[in-house]
């Protein structure tokens, strides 16, 4: 179970009453269906739910790949709805970091060169794109493998030069969608130890996972259902909001009743 500790720090994601609609006529159809989620810096939060509830979908517009919605998105308190396409390219390419379920490593290009990739968008030149990616190769032992080509990777090693990549700006929110989705559980495990170091640093990072032991290393846990969020562990529901929450034992509890009974040698 998650240790659910929010951070007194700011939020960087401020959602009210989100909403998002796919098709027209007969086929429209609310994919995400009025969320309100506030995510403060150095939150680890796992995201939980049945296919189709909405995650891919939540998180692509966290990401700003998909910017036409309805509500407020505040990103680091600027409203998302007000920035040019230009700017929200770059905060997307310089401030977020995305890591998918199947890698998305460019199969033309080597392991440095992959991770190098973002840095072009930026403008850096070839010599320190290379050297940056060099030294995050490193940081996560893969820099005896930055000459090989992704189809001579692991499952687990493709993901950690996916999650280089990632990281290779610095951004400051990193993106998962079921990042160990295609991986074996001993893999799985090294690449939420990953992400769990980089919270410990600070970053903020949100992550769709549909294996609830994974949950373990996030600080909340956070479960939505048709587009909406249906619990969150930093707002837990009182037992007597749910609907088939049990009753504490009362008076006449058939436990109590029993045990009475027994005291006063009644059978
Ligand atoms: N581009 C699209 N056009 C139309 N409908 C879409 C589109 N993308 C997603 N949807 C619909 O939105 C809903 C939510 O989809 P989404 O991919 O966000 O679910 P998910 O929770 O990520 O599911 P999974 O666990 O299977 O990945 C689904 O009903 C899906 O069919
Ligand atoms: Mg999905």
């Amino acid at each position: 179970m998650a240790h659910t500790k929010i951070p007194k720090t700011a939020p960087v994601i401020v959602l009210k009453d989100l909403q998002k609609r796919f098709g027209i006529g007969d086929a429209e159809h609310y994919a995400i269906n009025g969320i309100d989620l506030t995510i403060r810096k150095g939150e680890f939060i796992a995201i939980m739910g049945p296919s189709g509830c909405g995650k891919t979908t939540l998180l692509n517009i966290l990401g700003l790949l998909d910017t036409r919605i309805e509500g407020e998105y505040e990103l680091e308190d600027r409203p998302v709805a007000s920035l040019s396409a230009r700017r929200q390219a770059r905060i997307r390419s310089q401030q977020i970091g995305f890591i998918f379920q199947s890698f998305n490593l460019v199969s033309r290009l080597n392991v440095i060169e992959n991770v190098a990739l973002p840095l072009v968008y930026k403008g850096t030149s070839e010599l320190n794109r290379l050297k940056q990616a060099s030294a995050i190769l490193h940081a996560f032992h893969l820099g005896e493998r930055e000459y090989y080509m992704p189809y001579q990777l692991s499952g687990g090693q493709m993901q950690r030069v996916a999650i280089a990549r990632a990281l290779v700006n610095t951004p400051s929110i990193i993106l998962a969608d079921e990042p160990t989705g295609n991986l074996d559980s001993h893999s799985s495990h090294i690449i939420m130890q990953e992400l769990s170091d980089l919270h410990k640093q600070g970053n903020t990072i949100i992550m769709v996972t549909h294996n609830p032991h994974l949950t373990t290393y996030a600080s909340r846990v956070i479960t939505m259902l048709d587009g909406k969020i249906d619990t969150d562990t930093a707002h837990p529901k009182k037992k007597t909001d749910e609907p088939n929450a049990k009753k504490p034992l009362g008076k006449t509890s058939k436990k109590r009743r029993k045990a009475s009974r027994k005291k006063e040698g009644v059978k």
